[in-house]
């Protein structure tokens, strides 16, 4: 038997009203805060990946989907949803459009990780990009966006960290301090950590491991590290976020896995916590656009794994509103009651009304019970001798009750 394959999960109709529900709210929210959506191919070139995320990022060097085309072109299945928006605003000449563009997505995205509750190799996420400011109030409204999402899913007991990780002016220096200080402190660190020491510093301060955990506890600060520019944006973003009333906390080891970060770094955590805890990861890019090939071009963006929001609301037990079902069955008794149910079932169709027609031989009763379980309002049942006068009856499916009615008549009742 085949299966879905390791890390992907079909997503059958009975889980289809929670997509639904916050695909709705998502656009809703993206609308109200002047989103507008965009949909990228599932895969670009590999090197749009490489060269953004960053090439020392477990995303590039371990978990990409990569592979060459007939035509022997490398490309990669899209592994995070921010490069392939700044392609599109660079190739789209968006530059030339008011500033910022703000953009949002839903898009699945591939990362060879190892698949747990929360964690898969295909997963969903709901991604909001501004590009083209630097305003610290687009910061603030960015990550009150994804603050109020959660808020408009009604979804309680969320955590929002905050840290600012400087610019390409002040971090070297950070770097430099951090690097002393984890060198004198290099005994005491994982494996990996000793490895990252060399590549990938920043993530030293986001390791799990207790022994790494202590060591980061006491690490130099990026914040007591800034330029003058980068602590005033972090002030007035601090201050906006205090207007909004959006509560936050700061975290001086929050860094984020992809390499474009710059300046302000967030991630809205349930309270429960856990690794593959978090549910909205972003912060700002101001280098991005211009690695990639266009003018200096800040932005901030975030994005969110649907599937997490999902768990989420399935551990609150948010009620989430069911997808319309069918409002009508047609059942029958006899060969010619059948044809006329065909007929029947297309006419109302076109007119607008969910249909669903009894098929093969079963008996009435069994053809009500079909129609029970799949929560139809009302059951059409057409017998021979009504079918000569033209006529079927009409069973309220609530409350069981009966009555006679014109089959021309039907389209405009069941409407009603
Ligand atoms: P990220 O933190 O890698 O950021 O992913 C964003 C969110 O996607 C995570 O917070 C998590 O909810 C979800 N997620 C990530 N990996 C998985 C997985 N394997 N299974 C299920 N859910 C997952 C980014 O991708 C950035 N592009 C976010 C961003 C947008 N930054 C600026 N703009």
């Amino acid at each position: 038997m085949y299966q879905a394959p390791r890390g992907t999960t079909d997503i059958l109709p009975e889980e289809q009203a929670y997509w639904r529900y916050i695909e709705q709210k998502a656009a809703h929210i993206c609308q109200l805060y002047g989103y507008e959506r965009i949909d990228s191919p599932a895969f670009e070139d590999t090197s749009l990946f490489t060269r953004s995320v960053g090439p020392g990022t477990d995303i590039v060097e371990k978990e990409m989907y990569s592979f060459a085309d007939k035509g022997g072109n490398p490309l990669t299945l899209r592994p995070e949803g921010t490069a392939p928006v700044c392609r599109a605003y660079l190739e789209h000449g968006f530059h030339s459009r008011p500033q910022p563009v703000k953009l949002y997505y839903l898009a699945p995205i591939f990362r060879y990780e190892r698949p747990q509750a929360g964690r898969y190799r295909q997963h969903y996420q709901f991604g909001c990009e501004a590009i083209g400011d630097d305003d610290p109030a687009i910061d603030a409204e960015n990550i009150d966006l994804a603050w109020q999402f959660f808020r408009s899913l009604d979804l309680q007991r969320l955590t929002l960290q905050l840290n600012s990780i400087g610019c390409k002016q002040c971090r070297p220096g950070y770097l430099g301090t951090l690097h002393e200080y984890y060198t004198s402190h290099a005994a005491a660190l994982c494996n990996d950590c000793r490895k990252r020491l060399s590549r990938n510093l920043l993530r030293l301060l986001d390791c799990k491991q207790p022994s790494c955990q202590e060591v980061a506890d006491s690490a130099p600060r990026s914040t007591d590290h800034l330029c003058p520019q980068c602590r005033e944006h972090f002030d007035r973003l601090i201050t906006y976020l205090n207007l909004l009333q959006v509560p936050f906390a700061l975290n001086h080891r929050l860094v984020r896995g992809l390499d474009y970060y710059t300046r302000t770094v967030f991630e809205i955590q349930p309270e429960s916590g856990g690794a593959q805890s978090t549910i909205c990861g972003g912060g700002r890019y101001d280098d991005l656009i211009e690695e990639l090939g266009g003018k200096p071009t800040p932005a901030i963006g975030f994005a969110i794994g649907m599937e997490r929001i999902i768990l989420n609301l399935k551990a609150q037990t948010v009620p989430v509103p069911s997808l319309p079902g069918p409002m009508v069955f047609i059942a029958h008794q006899g060969a010619e009651a059948r044809n006329e149910t065909v007929r029947l079932a297309s006419q109302l169709r076109q007119g607008g009304i969910g249909v669903i027609m009894a098929t093969g031989n079963r008996s009435l009763k069994a053809q009500l019970r079909q129609a029970n379980n799949l929560g139809a309002h009302h059951t059409v049942i057409i017998g021979e001798d009504e079918l000569k006068s033209g006529t079927a009856s009409l069973r309220d499916m609530t409350t069981a009750q009966q009555k006679t009615v014109r089959v021309k008549e039907l389209p405009e009742l069941l409407k009603g």
